[in-house]
């Protein structure tokens, strides 16, 4: 049987509108709209493009944008004096410094600069701690993202064996805390883990996060499971033109039991948590309840 597709995108739309719904009242009890700032070094042209998607949805949640572009060839003492003027800056909720930075940047630093409570990327130390020993915190948009669609699909996780593959600071390392605290029995499965498909194979939910287009076969999967593609790669559709693709090969949609399409499935996730994350942000800064409790 067919696997349910899960459609993030329409996740993704309803969560943004909650997001602004709450905007006014906010705005109300603060007498400021929340404030989002975005720092963008050099020109990779994915990164150009995610930045300008999340400059557009901010406006249309009806929050303050604050965008930094700065040359490729910005150094460190700079950036570093950046951030230290955005944790000042009493408009500013949430602080973005969007990743990859240039090789000369020493990007840990860049990151551990950032105010933990403006951080709506939860990739301080102070926060990914705050998500490892079980404290309130900022949990990265992307993984967070993911566990909304997989809580949304099967309810309660207790109790699941769940893979997540990969293991970067930004999807699989807060994947892997997220899904443990939902009381998952969790594998983190990576390059060198030596036998991948015999771990795929005892998936409930399977959480792809390689950045190699089609890398999981159908033939691994456990029928029914639940699998998460978090993979956005560019591939040469071969008439010139590049298309999309995730990291599980499509016919696992012949045996899951439900999938995210790529696209369409995580991707639109990250701005919407994102902008979720820095309405919290703002209502923690200045003390107001937020009234929707499914925020
Ligand atoms: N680069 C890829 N994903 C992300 C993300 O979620 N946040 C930031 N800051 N950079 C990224």
């Amino acid at each position: 049987m067919a696997a349910a597709i899960i459609d993030g995108k329409a996740f993704a739309a309803r969560l943004r509108a909650r997001v602004a719904a709450a905007v006014p009242a906010f705005a109300d009890a603060a007498g400021r709209v929340p404030g989002l700032a975005v720092v963008l070094v050099g020109d990779d042209p994915a990164s150009a493009v995610y930045v300008r998607a999340k400059a557009r949805m901010t406006a249309e949640a009806g929050m303050a944008g604050f965008e930094h572009r700065l040359p490729a060839a910005t150094d460190q003492a700079a950036l570093l004096d950046l951030v230290r003027r955005l944790n000042a800056d009493p408009a500013v909720d949430g602080i973005l410094v969007q990743l990859p930075l240039p090789g000369h940047v020493d990007e840990a630093a860049v990151i551990a600069a950032i105010d933990p409570a403006k951080d709506v990327d939860g990739f301080t130390p102070e926060n990914a701690g705050r998500l490892a020993t079980g404290l309130p915190g900022f949990v990265p948009c992307t993984p967070l993202g993911c566990l909304m669609l997989l809580k949304d699909r099967l309810g309660d996780l207790a109790g699941l064996d769940a893979v997540v593959i990969g293991r970067s600071n930004i999807v699989g390392k807060p994947m892997a805390r997220l899904l443990l605290a939902e009381s998952c029995t969790v594998t983190v499965a990576h390059s060198r883990t030596r036998d991948l498909p015999a771990a795929i194979g005892r998936a409930d939910i399977v959480v792809a996060a390689v950045g190699r287009p089609a890398m999981v076969q159908a033939a691994w999967l456990k029928p029914g499971a639940t699998v998460i593609d978090v993979g956005i790669n560019r591939i040469d559709a071969g008439d010139g033109r590049t298309m999309l693709v995730g990291d599980v090969d499509p016919a696992a949609a012949d045996v899951a039991g439900a999938i995210t399409p790529v696209p369409g499935g995580v991707g639109p996730m990250t701005i919407a948590v994102l902008l979720r994350n820095t309405l919290v942000a703002a209502h923690r800064r200045a003390g107001i309840p937020l009234a929707d409790a499914t925020l």
